[in-house]
């Protein structure tokens, strides 16, 4: 069978999809494949193709089919042990850096709940800062630590398995904490896409009855880690929300900023002391 005869042949999932399911399975680049479809396609790779578009078929993530998601432009592994990295979460990237860049002393810098190490790796391949990865789920370091060692940032990250800074030493303080932290309440559970839902892990994403229990606790815990001016920079979902982190945030004494994303909904707060 010929590329253009699967392409022609399956209906069930969109063509762009099927592009990407074919150039992983035949390790070709998208384009090339448009330009070589009468390339004959061999019955175990064909197989194989047809294999990851049932996996399209009942749900099943792109990004966990072909293992990879574009990141601040870097292509991040990624695969069910870890939350697959949003765009909307490179707006705490870039909130990072601008700061970074205008304050260059800037030495300590965790990236609480890393998952695939997206922030912490993003930031420490633009600037080489020294950076801590922390994460409760051990399967997700080893996610952001295989990101680390193929993005060739490894030298500089230290990763930490520790329910919140309960792995962090008393008195270690920080100048900067990003935190992308689970979210989503228990009313909004049902209505998650089953994409969502049903392949990523829940522990990346359920942030309690309210949604915001983890995120609680992390503000209970941050003054401890904190230098006496740092930075949190935090990603939230949603108005309502972000204004109740951003009260937790400021009975802690910070001044918050609140940011929003493309689709007008608060996503950002950068608190500083
Ligand atoms: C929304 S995901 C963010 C992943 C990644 N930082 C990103 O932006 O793509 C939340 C991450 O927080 C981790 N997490 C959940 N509860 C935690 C806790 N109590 N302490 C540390 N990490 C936690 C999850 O394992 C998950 O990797």
């Amino acid at each position: 069978m010929q590329i253009r005869d699967i392409i022609s042949e399956t209906k069930d999932i969109g063509k762009l999809d099927l592009i990407n399911i074919i150039s992983f399975t035949l390790s070709m680049r998208k384009e090339e494949i448009l330009m070589n479809v009468e390339r004959e396609i061999e019955n175990e790779q064909l197989a194989h193709i047809k294999n990851l578009v049932k996996d399209r078929m009942r749900g099943k993530p792109l990004s966990y089919i072909t293992k990879s998601k574009e990141f601040f432009s870097e292509p991040f592994f990624v695969d069910e042990r870890v939350l697959i990295p949003r765009p909307e979460t490179e707006l705490l990237v870039e909130e990072a850096l601008q700061i970074l860049t205008k304050k260059p002393h800037i030495s300590h810098i965790l990236d609480m709940g890393t998952g695939s190490g997206a922030i912490g790796i993003a930031i420490s391949k633009r600037t080489g800062t020294h950076i801590v990865c922390v994460d409760i789920s051990m399967e997700a370091l080893s996610v952001a630590r295989k990101n680390a060692f193929l993005l060739q940032a490894s030298g500089s990250i230290h990763f930490v398995c520790s329910d919140l800074f309960r792995g962090i030493k008393r008195g270690r303080k920080f100048d900067m904490v990003l935190a992308n932290l689970p979210y989503v309440s228990h009313e909004e559970w049902d209505g998650v896409m089953v994409e969502v839902r049903d392949f990523e892990p829940k522990i990346a994403l359920y942030g309690g009855v309210g949604g915001t229990e983890v995120y609680e606790r992390f503000a209970r815990e941050i003054p401890h880690y904190l230098e006496k001016d740092g930075y949190v920079i935090c990603e939230v979902g949603g108005d309502t929300q972000g204004k109740k982190i951003k009260g937790m945030l400021e009975t802690i004494g910070l001044t918050v900023v609140v940011k929003k994303d493309l689709s007008d909904r608060v996503r950002m707060l950068t608190g500083h002391g």
